[in-house]
């Protein structure tokens, strides 16, 4: 009989039972404890350290080149490349992320009419008599003024009791000509809907009373599938290896967000099941996964999504825990990149048409970037891999917007940073990385070509505390941003190539729209941000090294998370979702891989003017 191993996490006081060979990553997923995973697990990021103290496997060769032996001998080690080979105890770094991530969930709201596609009525139903034999079903549609509707099997068996509970009065719930669920007695003051934004690394949960409108609740957690990646081809390649992977991250997801409507239902003291309709808004691999359907063919040319029109289905059979009747929509798609998330953000602009606002740019930056082209009505719409170096991935400190996180670097005699939670700083998440590139640029200490300049060749007027910070290693030239006598922070060279890409393929990908609209940069009336990245990053930082290619800062709007709030506008109203869907069928994609002048406006674009 294989050997069996007893790990122990000290910090939540519980225990699992592993087969020896199993690697603590797997563990940790399996556990879902929270654990930083960009590569997926395939030793290329660095990012899963994990204190360990048992029997496991040696240090291999990759954690050597990722961990620094003061590191090992204290029991630092990459989670994915340690096996357990006897019993363990697990201190994982990082802690129940729901308290401590930075979450956005606000944004601008827009004024809109409701119109809700459920309607719940309190009917006194005239009770079956000799002269008056109606079946149940028809009474309930002729109290509806139906002639004909649909219901279901399951409604029917329960319905005679329901009727005769309180004497035939009932409450109806209808969406159009279908019949959800009948219930007892009068419970039409309870009517609520909840739209989701399913970000890769982020989810936020709105809860809305369908009767006024009203914002009732909002809760927000991190993704737990960045346990099995950061970004979403990571996440495809674990899911493409076999049905039962998919079936895993859909779980993990499908679990969290039935966590997060029983937290709304809580702060709103009302019960799960008078939630009766519910909208998921995300990127294609995300709401792919979320639904159970192989995103597999997105993550290869020519990147085709299983679906794009929306999606409807009932709760029970989804595994959303509203409802079991209740409806739940996801948005339309656009193609493997544009997603339900870029049309909900669409539905919160001012108009897509004004000439006031047109022509205008609407930018979500994340893992990837997507961006759309508004002209005279007209809407082209591209996706670049950003690459998740804006997300804290792929940079040598990088971290996601956690407590811990350096977000803000200010340079004048000295750096002066600003933390996520006001505590010693533990990495660098993007808006402190731009800021921080974009300062080094100022100063003259990076090059108009990305060169970190080593000391010597330093200009004479950076200040001296400043000058002191660059190093010269082996490894090339680095930017200290914090030492303190365990830790220490800094940029590297590689981290500036690494945004260098981003912010080209950003770049690149915007002047292909302009070119495509047949307009000048300087024509953009508009710039929308969406997204936290676009909120929390200083404008004028992100200006400076190019990331938005525009010279007024006036015409630059943070919307905040518009994916969140146009999905909250879609479940008020079923008049607002019809304008997604037609948005959805007007954008006219281009495929930036399929472009031949993308490359050399993606070289072109790699220079910090
Ligand atoms: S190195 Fe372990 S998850 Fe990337």
């Amino acid at each position: 009989m294989s050997k069996r191993c007893d790990i122990f996490f000290p910090e939540s006081k519980g225990s699992v039972s592993v087969l020896a060979g199993t690697n603590l990553l797997e563990i940790l997923q399996r556990e879902g404890l929270p654990i930083s995973s960009v590569c997926g697990g395939k030793g290329k990021c660095g990012k899963c350290k994990i204190k360990v103290i048992g029997e496991t496997s040696p240090p291999s060769e990759i954690e050597k080149k990722f961990l620094t032996p003061k590191e090992i001998r204290e029991g630092i080690r990459l989670a994915c490349q340690t096996k357990v080979l006897g019993n363990v105890v697990l201190y994982p770094f990082l802690k129940e992320e729901k308290h401590r991530a930075k979450i956005l969930a606000g944004g601008i709201e827009k004024k809109i009419t409701i119109s809700p596609s459920i309607k719940k009525e309190f009917c006194e139903i005239p009770v079956p008599s000799l002269g008056d034999s109606l079946p149940d079903w028809e009474r309930i549609l002729r109290a509806c003024g139906l002639s004909y509707g649909r219901g279901s099997i399951s409604l029917l068996q329960r319905l005679p009791k329901i009727l005769r509970e309180i004497n035939f009065q009932v409450t109806i719930v209808r969406s159009k000509d279908e019949i959800l669920t009948v219930e007892a007695g009068d419970s039409s003051a309870h009517c609520y809907g909840v739209a989701f934004d399913i970000g890769t690394t982020t989810l936020v949960g709105y809860l809305v009373d369908l009767r006024t409108g009203e914002n009732v609740a909002v809760v927000s957690r991190v993704n737990p599938q960045r346990s099995w990646g950061q970004d979403v081809i990571t996440r495809i390649d674990f899911v493409s290896r076999s049905p039962d992977q998919l079936q895993t991250l859909q779980g993990v997801i499908l679990n969290v967000i039935n966590e997060m409507i029983l937290d709304l239902a809580k702060q709103a003291q009302i019960l799960h099941h008078q939630i009766y309709e519910a909208i998921f808004v995300g990127n294609p691999t995300m709401i792919h996964i979320f639904l159970g359907i192989p995103p597999d063919n997105i993550a290869n040319s020519p990147f085709v999504p299983v679906f794009r029109s929306p999606i409807t289905g009932y709760a029970q059979e989804i595994g959303v825990r509203i409802n079991e009747r209740g409806l739940v929509h996801c948005l339309p798609l656009v193609s493997g990149y544009i997603g339900a998330d870029i049309i909900a953000g669409l539905l919160v602009l001012p108009s897509l048409s004004s000439p006031k606002s047109s022509p205008f740019l609407f930018m979500d930056i994340g893992t990837n970037g997507e961006m759309v082209l508004g002209l005279s009505g007209r809407l082209i719409a591209c996706s670049t891999a950003a690459g998740p170096a804006f997300e804290g991935g792929h940079i040598h400190h990088g971290m996601s917007a956690l407590t811990g996180a350096i977000e803000k670097v200010a340079f004048r005699d000295d750096v002066h940073l600003e933390v996520i939670g006001g505590k010693a700083p533990v990495g660098i998440c993007g808006s402190g990385l731009i800021d921080a590139i974009a300062g080094l640029l100022d100063l003259g200490l990076i090059t108009p070509d990305g060169r970190l300049l080593p000391p010597e060749e330093a200009p004479s007027h950076v200040p001296t505390k400043i000058l002191e910070r660059v190093e010269r290693t082996d490894s090339g030239t680095r930017f200290l941003l914090y030492r303190n006598e365990d830790k220490e922070i800094f940029l590297t060279q590689k981290d500036i190539r690494e945004v260098q890409l981003a912010k080209s393929a950003m770049k690149a990908g915007i002047q292909v729209l302009t070119k495509e609209a047949g307009i000048e940069m300087e024509e953009i009336k508009k710039v929308y941000l969406a997204g936290a990245f676009g909120n929390y990053i200083r404008k004028e930082s992100a200006q400076r090294i190019g990331l938005l290619p525009i010279a007024d800062l006036n015409k630059v709007v943070s919307l905040g998370n518009a994916a969140g709030i146009g999905a909250k506008m879609c479940v008020l109203s079923y008049r607002i979702r019809e304008k997604a869907r037609q948005i959805a069928e007007k954008i006219e994609y281009i495929e930036l891989s399929g472009r031949e002048d993308f490359g050399d406006l993606f070289i072109q674009a790699m220079a910090f003017e």
